[in-house]
């Protein structure tokens, strides 16, 4: 954080993570790569490789029915609204998708904006001077930025660890607003919140929950509402948000609940009075993949079978997946293999590369600090070639693991900047 990275010339600032540090102290430049992703594959370095590190969960983002409805509202709109929603960048491409997300999830009503990021930051407006929000340690760091932004009291409770909650909002001042924010799914790891937990001890103690489900909404769950869904209490979570740029094939974001909450959020969030609208392609392509996702459940049916058996292959190598998923629930698509240090993060990272497979490593702060993770994803359109491909990548890796990379690969890439942060 800016705060812990003091210096006597602004211009002068080092690279603030222990993290990046260690991998700059390598040869392996993972970061701000250049790629060109489609269908389970990337080009990287004008080299074809399988794809293993992109969030397209569902496979939507290159659907020519989805790229189609994004020419046209680029063709008919423009490239830009050119203005916030409240005085001149609403088109009527913005009331219909926010009608869609408000009835897919059921809700009395929806807002769309730019980025999820931002989605996450309108929160913020509702967190004020008295209140008390209650935060999963492990939360996104846009959850953590809005609450930081806001005036409530910040209380952070032990990742998916609904008894400490429950402890901390019996101490908290019984008279404050409160609310449980947590993500659905957890978007480093993919682990599932407890939320029929959380939102009993939400309920007990009088607390709104706020669910971002970036990662999970559109892929969980019986009709894809989400991890709420999935775990049957969708209808206790009081607020949602999300974004789509990870299941619905484009970019912005959403609120979803009570018709109230979201005019009071229209009207106050900064985040959304105070920045461009979603373009117009985004717009179509986010409404074309909404409405592919709901009528081909079979997408999401294929990535959660993927991901299960490759997680059962890495294991099987002797790679440290992390704990499975609970009996009964699905192997979400993001797959987190333990790694030990930076060095090595980036090491395994760079064998994987090498064999054909892109991969994200990360480190602190997108987990927590002392650990690092290779981060595999999968989406439905990879075919079982693909992910045989993937763990053969890592077997590969495996047996070579005393084997330094090869120099030649490790060039850096043409006028890739220095990453800050991996967040
Ligand atoms: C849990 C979570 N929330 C919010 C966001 C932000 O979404 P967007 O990329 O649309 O800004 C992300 C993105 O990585 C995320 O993982």
């Amino acid at each position: 954080m800016p705060d812990s990275n003091p210096c006597a010339d602004l211009f002068d600032k080092p690279l603030a993570s222990p993290f990046l540090r260690a991998v700059h102290a390598t040869p392996v430049r993972p970061y701000y790569r250049p790629l060109q992703a489609r269908d389970g594959e990337a080009v990287v370095d004008g080299r074809k490789v399988v794809m293993a590190g992109c969030n397209d969960y569902l496979g939507l983002a290159t659907d020519p029915r989805v790229t189609a409805a994004a020419a046209t509202a680029l063709r008919t709109y423009g490239t830009s609204c050119s203005g916030a929603r409240t005085l001149n960048g609403t088109l009527p491409l913005h009331g219909e998708l926010e009608a869609a997300v408000a009835d897919f999830l059921g809700t009395e009503d929806a807002a769309v904006v730019t980025t999820g990021f931002q989605a996450n930051l309108a929160l913020a407006a509702l967190f004020g001077t008295g209140d008390a929000v209650f935060s999963d340690a492990a939360n996104h760091a846009s959850l953590i930025d809005a609450i930081r932004l806001g005036a409530a009291h910040r209380v952070r409770y032990r990742h998916a660890d609904p008894a400490h909650l429950e402890r901390l909002l019996a101490e908290a001042d019984p008279a404050a607003a409160k609310a449980v924010v947590t993500d659905g799914m957890f978007s480093m790891d993919g682990a599932l919140a407890p939320l029929p937990a959380l939102t009993a001890a939400a309920r007990r103690h009088g607390a709104r929950t706020l669910v971002d489900g970036a990662h999970d909404i559109g892929l969980l769950g019986p009709t894809g509402r989400g991890a709420a869904e999935l775990l049957g209490v969708h209808g206790q979570v009081d607020l949602f948000t999300g974004t789509f740029s990870k299941c619905f094939g484009s970019t912005g974001g959403f609120l979803a609940g009570p018709a109230h909450v979201i005019t009071y959020l229209r009207y106050a969030a900064r985040a959304i009075l105070f920045s461009a609208s979603m373009p117009p392609a985004a717009l179509a392509a986010a409404m074309s993949a909404l409405e592919i996702s709901i009528d081909e459940p079979w997408r999401r049916h294929r990535v959660l079978s993927l991901a299960a058996r490759l997680r059962g292959h890495l294991a099987g190598l002797g790679y440290d997946t992390g704990p499975a998923p609970a009996a009964a629930l699905p192997s979400g698509p993001v797959i987190a293999v333990r790694t030990g240090d930076a060095a090595d993060c980036v090491r395994l990272w760079q064998r994987l590369l090498d064999a054909g497979v892109f991969t994200n490593p990360v480190g602190p702060p997108a987990v927590p600090e002392g650990s690092t993770i290779i981060r595999v994803t999968l989406q439905a359109t990879h075919t079982d070639a693909h992910a045989d491909r993937i763990a053969e990548a890592f077997a590969t890796a495996r047996r070579a693991s005393s084997v330094p990379v090869t120099p030649a690969v490790l060039a850096r890439p043409r006028q890739a900047p220095a990453p800050e942060t991996v967040r």
